[in-house]
C-alpha cells in the first residue's frame, strides 16, 4: 500500500529545526520556531509550572480517565483568562484539547458539521499550519488582505473592504494578538470596527490566540476576543497554553464556542466532544493540570503573572534593541517597525535567496517568509543580525 505515497512537503517551520541542529557553526542563530527563549537562549521551564508539578505529583491520586472535555478546572481558569467576565453563562462552552493547534482542528470539524460549504478566510500572510488545520473535510479557504510588505504595516482598508463583502457561511480566521507570522496588530479602534462589520455582516468570527500575554499585557492581550464576545452572537475561539505557560510539549489548548443561547451552545458543544471522541478520545491530562493548579492558586498565580511579565518585557527589550541597532548601522528607520510590534514575530521583508544567504554565510535560521523569533536573539549577536540582514538586502 505504501508504495502509493509521496514524500509530504517540509513542514514550513519545523523543517528549521533539523538543519539548525546539524549545523556545526558555534555562532548560528535560530530564529525560526516560535519558542520563547531567555537572555542565555534557554527555553526553560517556568518556576510556578515547577512548583505546580511538584504539587500534582504529590496529590495525584489516580490517572482515571476525565472525560472527553478534559479538565473543567482548566477550561474555567482560560475561560477567565480568555473571556474575562464578558460572556453570560451558558452561552459559552471551553472544551480542552491537545494545543492550540487541536483546538483549531476540532472548530474545523464542527464547521464542517454546522456548514459543509463554509469558506474560511484567512489574514495574508498567516500561521503557515492555519490552512491545513482549518481545510480539514474540504472546507474550502479564502485569503483577505492583511499586511503591506512594502509599508510593513497592516493594509486595514483593504482588509475591511474585504470582510465587508463576507457574510454568513463565512468564518474569519483573526489573531487575538501577536499576529503570526508578522507582530503587526490592529489598534483598539480598528477591533471595534472589524467587531461591528462582523455583527452587521454576519460573518463567523474564529479566533485563534496562542500568545496572550507576550504583547501588551494578558488583560490588554485579551482586548479583541472580549470585544467580539460583547458584540456578536456567535464566535469560536482557539487558545493555546503552550507560550504563555511555557509548557510547549504538555500540548494544553482550549476549543470554545459562544452560542446566541444556552440551547444551541449545547449543543455545539456535545458535537465538539463527539468529535474528540472521533479524532484523539480525550486530551492529555498533566499540563491542564498543572495550569489550573496555578490559576486556582492566589500566591502562584501572582508569581506566574510576574514570570509572564518578565518574557514580554525580554521580548520588548529585544525588539528595540534590535531596532535601534539597525539605524545605527544602515542610517534610516527602515526597520522601525520591529520595535512598533508585538509577540514574537517580525517580518523582515526579504526574499528567499536573501533567507537562504543568512543561513549559508551567517549560519542564520529564519523561516523562508523571512520571519524572526526576536527571542531568538541575544547580547553581541542583535547587531550580527541587523548588520548581516542588512548586508544581504543591499
Ligand atoms: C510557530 O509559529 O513557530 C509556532 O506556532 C510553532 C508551530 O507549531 O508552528
Amino acid at each position: 500500500m505504501f508504495e502509493s505515497l509521496s514524500l509530504p512537503r517540509p513542514d514550513a517551520i519545523l523543517s528549521r529545526i533539523a538543519s539548525f541542529e546539524d549545523d556545526p557553526r558555534a555562532n548560528k542563530m535560530n530564529l525560526g520556531v516560535g519558542i520563547y527563549m531567555d537572555a542565555q537562549g534557554k527555553t526553560i521551564i517556568p518556576e510556578t509550572v515547577k512548583l505546580a508539578e511538584q504539587r500534582l505529583l504529590d496529590l495525584e491520586d489516580s490517572k482515571s480517565y476525565i472525560g472527553l472535555a478534559g479538565n473543567p478546572a482548566y477550561n474555567k481558569a482560560m475561560r477567565e483568562i480568555v473571556f474575562g467576565e464578558t460572556v453570560p453563562e451558558g452561552r459559552i462552552h471551553g472544551m480542552q484539547a491537545p494545543g492550540g493547534s487541536g483546538s483549531l482542528s476540532v472548530l474545523a470539524k464542527l464547521m464542517e458539521r454546522a456548514c459543509p460549504n463554509a469558506k474560511v478566510w484567512l489574514s495574508t500572510p498567516t500561521w503557515s499550519n492555519h490552512a491545513a488545520l482549518l481545510s480539514t473535510g474540504g472546507l474550502e479557504i479564502g485569503k483577505y488582505p492583511y499586511f503591506d510588505a512594502t509599508t510593513c504595516a497592516i493594509n486595514f482598508e483593504a482588509m475591511t473592504a474585504k470582510l465587508r463583502t463576507l457574510g454568513p457561511g463565512d468564518v474569519v480566521v483573526l489573531h487575538g494578538c501577536c499576529h503570526n507570522p508578522t507582530g503587526a496588530n490592529l489598534t483598539r479602534e480598528q477591533w471595534d470596527e472589524v467587531a461591528g462589520i462582523a455583527k452587521a455582516t454576519g460573518f463567523l468570527p474564529l479566533f485563534d490566540i496562542a500568545y496572550q500575554g507576550f504583547g501588551d499585557g494578558l488583560e490588554e492581550d485579551a482586548y479583541s476576543v472580549r470585544k467580539f464576545a460583547h458584540t456578536v452572537d456567535e464566535m469560536l475561539v482557539a487558545v493555546s497554553s503552550s507560550k504563555n505557560f511555557g509548557i510547549y510539549r504538555d500540548r494544553v489548548g482550549c476549543a470554545f464556542a459562544m452560542g446566541a443561547c444556552a440551547e444551541t451552545t449545547d449543543v455545539a458543544y456535545a458535537n465538539m466532544q463527539s468529535i474528540a471522541r472521533s479524532m484523539y478520545s480525550m486530551p492529555p491530562d498533566h499540563g491542564a493540570s498543572v495550569v489550573s493548579i496555578i490559576w486556582q492558586d492566589d500566591e502562584l498565580r501572582v508569581q506566574w503573572l510576574s514570570e509572564l511579565k518578565v518574557m514580554s518585557d525580554h521580548i520588548a527589550s529585544l525588539r528595540n534593541q534590535l531596532a535601534t541597532s539597525f539605524v545605527k548601522q544602515s542610517g534610516d528607520n527602515k526597520f522601525d517597525f520591529i520595535g512598533m510590534h508585538r509577540g514574537m514575530f517580525s517580518l523582515l521583508g526579504l526574499t528567499i535567496e536573501q533567507v537562504e544567504k543568512l543561513r549559508e554565510d551567517y549560519g542564520i535560521y529564519m523561516t523562508s517568509d523571512s520571519r524572526i523569533n526576536v527571542t531568538g536573539v541575544q547580547g553581541e549577536n542583535i547587531d550580527r543580525l541587523a548588520g548581516a540582514v542588512l548586508a544581504v538586502s543591499v
